[in-house]
């Protein structure tokens, strides 16, 4: 683990190439990121205009998520994998907003991240926030360092955000997720959003293909299919597997789709 906040080696920090944290900032109106970043995004956002929907129907799907589980269920244990740069309501504020209690830790690969940490250990006194650098291809040592901060005998939501994406091989991604879920008790829950091409997003395969030339890490969208077996052996919130931007989004389901699906399900 390295320390949140400390002096980033700007050989870690590489701007010559664009990095999906900082494109995502980027998209969501951020200013943490380089030239290259904006230049890709640009280039992205020319191939698939919706994109940019995407990033924001991503975050408020993650704000009425975590009210949700905070609120309603009454879980106070967060674990947010591929946490991406501080922006807007944060895993911690929205759930701690609800309940001050809460505990989260966040866990991302990205060194401009890590940079960034300080702005996510902004816990209020009654509950606590973690950063961990570390790759969500090591889920044990990811849930060896998360148990510093979360009792994993109790509930835990894992939240998985736009990230298993970028891990290409569906077996290790389905792997992965197993790993974590089996290591926590009943009453966890597990929070996922996915890009698929089976949700319209014109231009959003071209735009796939021009981020794997050009930016880091690679990408790949996914069937629902494929996005259902991520949630084997869980019972699936309602209302299923849906658009991120329509997951109990209100205004009668009538809110536009965006081509990134979102679900929550429950270990029994
Ligand atoms: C699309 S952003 C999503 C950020 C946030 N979860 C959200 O939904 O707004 C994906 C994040 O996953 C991180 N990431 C990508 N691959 C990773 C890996 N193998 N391990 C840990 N983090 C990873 C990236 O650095 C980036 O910050």
């Amino acid at each position: 683990m390295t320390e949140p906040g400390r002096r980033i080696a700007p050989s870690r920090v590489r701007a010559d190439i664009a990095h999906n944290a900082r494109v995502w900032n980027y998209w969501l109106g951020g200013g943490d990121n380089y030239p290259v970043d904006r230049a890709v995004g640009d280039r992205v956002t020319g191939m698939y205009p919706s994109i940019g929907e995407v990033a924001r129907a991503d975050r408020a799907f993650l704000g009425r998520v975590v009210r949700h589980l905070a609120g309603d269920v009454g879980i106070g244990q967060f674990l947010d994998i591929g946490t991406g740069l501080p922006t807007a309501d944060n895993t911690h504020e929205v759930a701690q907003h609800t309940a001050p209690d809460a505990r989260v830790v966040y866990v991302d690969n990205d060194p401009i991240v890590l940079a960034h940490a300080r702005s996510l250990l902004t816990s209020s006194p009654e509950g606590a926030s973690e950063y961990i650098e570390a790759d969500a291809r090591d889920p044990e040592r990811i849930l060896s360092a998360a148990g510093r901060t979360l009792d994993l005998r109790r509930p835990v939501v894992v939240m998985m955000l736009g990230i298993l994406n970028f891990v290409l091989d569906t077996e290790e991604a389905r792997g992965i997720v197993a790993k974590l879920m089996d290591a926590l008790p009943s009453g966890s829950h597990l929070v996922l959003t996915h890009p698929t091409l089976e949700l319209g997003g014109e231009g959003n395969e071209a735009a796939m293909r021009f981020w794997n030339e050009n930016a880091t890490p690679p990408i790949t969208a996914r069937s629902r299919f494929e996005f259902a077996s991520f949630l084997d052996g869980l019972d699936i919130l309602e209302p299923g597997i849906v658009s991120c931007s329509r997951w109990r989004a209100g205004a009668g389901g009538r809110t536009p789709e965006v081509a990134q699906f979102g679900a929550v399900g429950r270990k029994p």
